[in-house]
């Protein structure tokens, strides 16, 4: 235990010059007696509510609930906000502002009063912002995520938010679906508080604070608008108490173990692509080297067992109704690396003792797994020098090994224009590649990877063909889309030497992604290349095109690596 004297706290509020009197004063302004400086901790709950951010539009409630938690443990609990990223809103994509929203939570933490902090997120963005600003700032800190939407319904049908409504829209495209059941869809699909139903960014990456070990057991998947929501977060506002007396700060959590057990539950609920991304840009934080291929490593290893969408067939809820990721991580625990601490006090495995898999459709057995293999594979080839990503769970089997005609649009602006002309050269056989879509191309590395199929081959029946790109995709998504592409077309990668015609390989098994034209030609090309105007001079902007590194390393500042130190 603890002296509270060598809390962070101690220094804000004990001596006897002015300062130390006007900030108990300015304390005591808020309503607080005395008391509050008789050695308890000072908890900040950093709260990333946002009525922009509806996935995480109620998230005050979550915070009353911490609250309550934090004063029966004896602490003093502070709520203060920070920039949200809504991943329905943002413009050009919330992606270019994860690491605004990460400096804004370290620097929040370390310029104030804080001797632990309990962190409120939910949509995409959010979670990673705050375990990378949890990492730099490195004080006693824990997770509690907002939860998932109730599952939509629709026609009988369950909806999840994200998969199914792409998968209506291309069937209004086709023409399947009227504009009358296109209307109801929108009044259906998004029933609750809480984010996107499916394992898509969102639900992934509250598994990933869960794998972790940044947030108590089972917390990742129970419903925004379930009572154990609230008490998960009065246990969190508790637990945070103990932990700043234990000293129990994040780098002691996410370690190079943790940052494993994370990826390999990744890949056994086949998560979204971009918590590659995201976990690689954790690892800089924290000084851990971890490379791209390491999930690839793990992958490899890691069976596929979580049946969910979009690789598998349910939603969240039914995911939480199953036992949740605990029985995820039960399943896998001879694979992971069980004396890894988590915020709990207790190792991962004593935190996995006693849980019983309830539901074998949904988690299933690793003998008996969805896919021998992780969700995630990671390719590389003379397209993709430094690395590719592709979600092989939710692809098409029969096109993981293809060779087609690239079909190239330079930008996305001229994809979205002309990809439903009737005159388009393309069939189920072509590869569609779209270029400067990556962190400087895009810029902010947009979510626009899952390509749009020709409404022609739609009406025909094909609905996935290849497609290419240094884009990401949303984690909802799902097709044989190639991307990530690092580095990118905008900075001159391999990508931006494809032509209409060229012939593009992929063979996922082996981990390949080539452009089959000769090496001198494909240099000739890009010597040729004309050069980029940067699209931002001023602001947030051009420091993110200053500093951004490529998908393979994590899209983060170089600034803000441990290695900048
Ligand atoms: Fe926020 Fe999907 S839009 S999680």
């Amino acid at each position: 235990m603890r002296d509270p004297k060598t809390f962070r706290s101690h220094e804000w509020f004990h001596g006897d010059q002015y300062e130390h009197l006007a900030r108990r004063a300015w304390l005591r302004s808020e309503g607080l007696g005395e008391d509050t400086f008789d050695g308890r901790p000072i908890i900040g709950i950093c709260n990333s509510w946002s009525e922009l951010t509806n996935c995480n539009a109620h998230l005050r409630q979550v915070a009353e609930a911490v609250k309550r938690g934090v004063w029966a443990a004896g602490g003093v609990p502070l709520e203060f906000p920070t920039i949200s990223l809504g991943e329905m809103f943002m413009k050009p994509t919330t992606l270019m502002f994860r690491n605004l929203m990460a400096m804004d939570v370290e620097e929040s933490i370390t310029a104030n009063p804080i001797d632990g902090v309990v962190l409120l997120c939910g949509c995409d963005k959010t979670t990673p912002a705050q375990l990378m600003g949890a990492a730099s700032s490195d004080i006693p800190s824990i997770m509690v995520t907002g939860g998932p939407m109730l599952s939509g319904r629709w026609n009988g049908e369950p909806l999840g938010s994200g998969t199914d409504g792409r998968r209506l829209f291309e069937q209004f495209r086709a023409g399947q679906i009227g504009e009358e059941q296109w209307a109801e869809v929108e009044g259906c699909i998004s029933r609750s508080a809480g984010h996107c139903t499916v394992m898509g960014t969102a639900s992934t990456m509250a598994s990933m604070a869960e794998a972790l070990g940044m947030m108590l057991p089972g917390g990742a998947a129970i419903p925004a608008v379930d009572s154990r929501r609230y008490q998960l977060a009065e246990a969190s506002g508790r637990r945070i108490v103990a932990m700043v007396s234990e000293d129990l700060t994040a780098s002691k959590i996410m370690t190079r173990e943790a940052l494993e057990n994370a990826i390999r539950t990744d890949m056994a609920i086949g998560g979204s692509t971009n918590a590659v991304v995201h976990l690689l840009a954790l690892a800089g934080r924290l000084g851990i080297d971890l490379k791209l291929n390491d999930f690839d490593k793990i992958s490899r290893n890691t069976p596929y067992i979580a049946n969910i969408k979009p690789s598998g067939q349910y939603l969240m809820e039914d995911f939480y109704y199953a036992g949740g990721l605990p029985c995820v991580m039960k399943e896998i625990l001879p694979l992971l690396h069980g004396e890894a601490r988590t915020v709990s006090g207790k190792t991962l495995a004593e935190d996995l003792d006693g849980v019983e898999i309830r539901n074998r459709d949904i988690v299933k057995s690793m003998d008996q797994p969805l896919n021998a293999e992780g969700g995630t594979a990671i390719l590389y080839g003379n397209l993709a020098p430094d690395g590719a990503v592709i979600k092989q769970t939710a692809a098409s089997p029969h096109l993981l090994k293809h060779r087609g005609k690239a079909v190239v649009f330079e930008r996305y602006e001229q994809l979205r224009a002309h990809i439903d002309d009737a005159d388009l050269e393309i069939d189920e056989k072509s590869v569609l590649v779209l270029k400067n879509a990556g962190p400087h191309g895009g810029p902010g590395f947009p979510e626009w990877g899952h390509l749009p199929i020709p409404a022609k081959l739609l009406k025909a029946g094909i609905m996935d063909i290849v497609r290419v790109s240094d884009a990401r995709m949303s984690g909802t998504s799902f097709g044989t889309d190639v991307l990530h592409i690092s580095p990118e077309a905008a900075i001159g990668g391999p990508l931006a030497a494809v032509e209409t015609g060229d012939e593009v390989e992929l063979n996922v098994p082996e981990r390949r992604i080539n452009l089959r034209v000769e090496e001198n030609e494909i240099k000739r090309r890009l010597e040729a290349r004309p050069k980029q105007t940067p699209r931002y001079r001023r602001g947030y902007g051009r420091l993110f095109l200053d500093n951004v590194t490529q998908a393979h390393k994590g899209c983060d500042f170089d600034f803000l690596r441990k290695d900048a130190e």
